[in-house]
């Protein structure tokens, strides 16, 4: 059995997801039908174990537990990838076809999140994340394969990504630096899959977005994982949802901290979080909790200067940008940390504005590399 417990404790703290308040902050109405099946589940009535309603899972595969625990190797260390606040991730090997255990380095990779078993909490989590994955696809979300539920034992398997978390690039040491335009490409990626949450037919809130979050497959490209605390937006007349505030401290919005409304502009301020930590190479908190001073405050007065902007550029980058677009993506960064959310862009106009600039850098890139045709007027 692989060790759950292999992370510093203080660990816990800066990658699991905090619940920051406990107060419970209900629902101002029920929801329409439209997502009948999303609603039953997520529902807090639904939550108890008897009252599993799976039936939106069926394009999922249901694996046993005996399964799973012999398509990770028992679980051993060597299998582990690692550990969020709920529990442990290992890799393990499956059929592509048939999805049984097969031997190490033969069928396909999967990543098996298990669960810790022994807390209830998580548990409502777990269920959203089935709900929702099991409707949701897309390029830029991680791919859901199956789920395991028995006797006590929760667990999820999915898509292997193999470069793992973004985290894990920025902040790791002794991990290869990522250059500028790799940067752009997972800022692109990560903006088009809360985009199309956002533009989803009942509007999804993610509400979850950090850098452990965001995985990256063996090119590079970004998929968002990770949809336990994700909601339903609002709907008909209500201008935001009332919820319990549950996130990660020095992601989440602050009038979603202060109030607990909750909007698409709340994954808007996390956004301008992440696409900060990817210019500056700096965590928001680092490992030890909170500071005095997270990296948005202390970054905020930089932002908004065109020259010394460049001052807390990632020194790893150098060399790599144009001046112009480091301050474009600073400028998108402070818009979308505007203390009122109204003021934020949505992510259909900071998709647009990412890849414009993207496109942009290949251009000169090109303009650059081509011959210079001046000199040769005969051709
Ligand atoms: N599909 C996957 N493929 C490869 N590695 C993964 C996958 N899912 C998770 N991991 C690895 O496991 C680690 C832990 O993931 P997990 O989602 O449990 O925790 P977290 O994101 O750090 O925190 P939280 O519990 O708040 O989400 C990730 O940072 C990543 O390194
Ligand atoms: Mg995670």
């Amino acid at each position: 059995m692989g060790n759950c417990c292999r992370k510093p404790s203080k660990c816990a703290n800066a990658s699991s997801s905090l619940f920051l308040d406990g107060t419970s902050k209900h629902i101002k109405k029920p929801k329409n039908s439209t997502s009948s099946s999303l609603k039953a589940v997520v529902n807090e009535s639904s939550l108890l174990p008897s009252k599993i309603d799976l039936t939106s899972a069926s394009t999922l595969k249901s694996f046993t537990f005996n399964d799973l625990k012999t398509a990770a190797k028992n679980f051993r260390s060597e299998t582990y990838l690692g550990e969020g606040g709920f529990g442990c991730v290992f890799k393990g090997w499956i059929d592509k076809n048939t999805f049984a255990p097969t031997k190490p380095g033969t069928g396909i990779v999967v990543a098996i999140k298990k669960l810790k078993p022994e807390s209830f909490q998580g548990h409502k989590e777990w269920l959203a994340e089935i709900t929702y994955l099991s409707h949701l696809h897309h390029e830029n979300l991680v791919r859901l394969i199956g789920y395991c539920l028995e006797s006590g034992n929760r667990l999820l398997v999915y898509e292997y990504m193999p470069r793992g978390s973004l985290e894990n690039h920025l902040f790791k040491r002794g991990v290869q630096t990522i250059s500028w335009s790799t940067r752009i490409n997972i800022a692109i990626g990560v903006a088009r899959g809360l985009a199309f949450l956002h533009g989803y037919e009942m509007q999804i809130i993610y509400r979850d977005l950090k850098a452990s979050n965001v995985l990256l497959d063996s090119d590079l490209n970004a998929k968002l994982s990770d949809f336990g605390l994700a909601r339903d937006g609002p709907t008909g007349d209500d201008t935001h949802v009332s919820t319990r505030v549950v996130g990660t401290q020095g992601y989440a919005a602050p009038e979603y901290i202060s109030t607990g409304h909750l909007t698409v502009k709340s994954d808007v301020y996390s956004f301008g979080v992440v696409l900060l930590e990817l210019i500056t190479g700096q965590q928001v908190v680092d490992e030890e909790g909170a500071p005095e001073k997270t990296l948005v405050d202390w970054a905020r007065p930089f932002l908004s200067n065109k020259r010394r902007m460049l001052r807390i550029m990632d020194t790893r980058l150098e060399g790599q940008y144009s001046r112009k677009g480091a301050q474009a993506v600073a400028s998108l960064v402070l818009q979308c940390l505007n203390a009122d959310p109204k003021n934020r862009p949505n992510m259909r106009d900071v998709l647009s504005t990412l890849e414009e600039l993207s496109a942009s850098t290949k251009e000169k890139r090109d303009t650059q590399q081509q011959p210079k045709q001046g000199h040769h007027p005969s051709l």
